[in-house]
């Protein structure tokens, strides 16, 4: 692995102090360094697309963004999926404008270029009459995303096609990521519909925090789970709930709490009386028996981060993709997945449940946008972003436990944060080696 400390490049001095526990406020709003994270770490890793159950027949399209590049992901005839620039190689205008749904081609409003589902250009208006000659259509067709992935219902893409595959990049959190994602026989679907929405502030603040950041939930959230609670409970003191914190060199991070009992705000509360009873009589049960020690019963990951975007809340039934709009500002996808095999009632209260929780207007997805843009906020001042900031909680001995692969850490800890920043740091430092 690369030594990031030891880079030369400018923009990346004093990013990251040597012991790797202290970040340079910079991070968050250079605009230098965001490019060079659109070039190093969007165009690099493999970035989450859509679930594969939102485009089942041929045609059906989902608009996203890899880093900032607009991308269309469409179900071919033949059931594979493509994805390409959603740009029209004549001057740029889009080829599609809709976020979502079915075409036979996709024709550029500017002039009327067409290509087909897999990108390929296939008329121009008037080519016979106003070219010399056909134009080459593998020059001018749309940009391929050369690599796609479809793990456990996931689709993934990646711009570099020299990067290790998708199960190589998930490296020693394959087994976490089987666990959240292969736990039911049926796989994963996701409710039709997904949320989308803006939230003023860095993307790596919600990446970061997907991935380690147990430690602000009884703080930040106090008022909303009080808001849910029926009696009106408070919430609890400042509380650690038990758990472990696993961590993976290339930055994905995963919390598993170990005594589900201890679930801050119950199942009841948080999603419905129908789907508390259905985790404890079906749903927990069935996944042990798939999964095994890394989810028990007791023992279930409660958040985690595929670096460097794609966010799972399982026990809200959430996944989200952050999508950067520059170095303060992203863009949210959200999706509800339930098991296959989750009756409607279930189903209901998910999506309800989803939505007033961690959609759009979710009443903590907005606990946590308030503390984004508040960094923001600061961070327009000239001493503000010379500031330092701490990561150095639970940085005692990386444990290693059998039960649970790789490294982890077994109380409240900014582990994964750490990784997070220097694997997010190698890859900006990266052609320095
Ligand atoms: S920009 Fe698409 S046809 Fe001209
Ligand atoms: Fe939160």
């Amino acid at each position: 692995m690369i030594d990031a400390a030891s880079h030369s490049r400018p923009v990346l001095e004093g990013l990251i102090n040597a012991a790797g526990d202290t970040l340079s406020a910079r991070a968050f709003v250079d605009e230098e360094l965001y490019q060079l994270e659109l070039e190093r770490v969007f165009a690099k890793c493999w970035l989450f697309l859509v679930p594969a159950g939102e485009i089942p027949n041929p045609g059906d399209f989902f608009s996203t963004y890899m880093g900032e590049d607009p991308v269309l992901v469409v179900r071919q005839r033949d059931g594979s999926i493509a994805a390409f620039l959603n740009q029209c190689r004549h001057r740029g205008a889009s080829l599609c404008r809709s976020d979502n749904g079915n075409a036979k081609v996709f024709q550029c409003s500017y002039h009327g270029w067409t290509y087909d589902t897999a990108g390929r250009l296939t008329a121009i208006p008037g080519e016979a009459q106003n070219f010399a000659q056909p134009l080459d259509r593998d020059e001018w067709s749309a940009v391929r995303v050369p690599r796609i992935a479809v793990e456990n219902g996931l689709v993934f893409g990646c711009f570099d096609e020299h990067a290790p595959s998708f199960r190589e990049s998930l490296g020693d959190a394959a087994p976490y990521f089987d666990a959240m994602f292969a736990r039911s026989a049926g796989g994963l679907d996701s409710i039709p519909g997904a949320f989308r929405w803006r939230v003023k502030g860095n993307w790596k603040l919600a990446a970061e925090q997907a991935a380690s950041d147990g430690y602000h939930f009884f703080i930040s959230h106090a008022s909303s789970i009080i808001a849910i609670t029926p009696d009106g409970a408070p919430a609890p003191p400042k509380a650690s709930t038990p758990n472990v914190q696993f961590s993976s060199e290339f930055g994905h991070g995963i919390g598993l709490l170990t005594d589900m009992s201890r679930l801050p705000v119950n199942d009841e509360v948080r999603t419905g009386p129908h789907t508390s009873r259905w985790l404890v009589d079906v749903e927990r049960p069935e996944a042990a028996k798939r999964v095994g020690a890394l989810m028990t019963t007791q023992n279930r990951p409660i958040y985690g981060l595929i670096f460097p975007t794609f966010g799972y809340l399982p026990s809200n039934h959430t996944i989200r993709v952050f999508l950067p709009k520059g170095p303060d500002e992203f863009e949210v996808i959200a999706w509800s997945v339930v098991p296959h095999e989750a009756p409607p009632e279930v189903r209901e209260e998910v999506r309800v449940s989803t939505g007033r929780s961690f959609g759009a207007l979710g009443i903590f997805e907005q606990d946590d946008a308030a503390n984004w843009n508040d960094i923001r906020h600061a961070l327009r001042g000239y001493a503000a972003r010379r500031t330092r900031f701490n990561m150095q909680m639970g940085n005692g001995p990386v444990r290693v436990d059998e039960t649970y692969p790789g490294s982890v850490q077994t109380s409240e800890s900014e582990f994964g944060s750490r990784r997070f920043y220097r694997r997010w740091l190698n890859l900006l430092a990266a052609d320095e080696a």
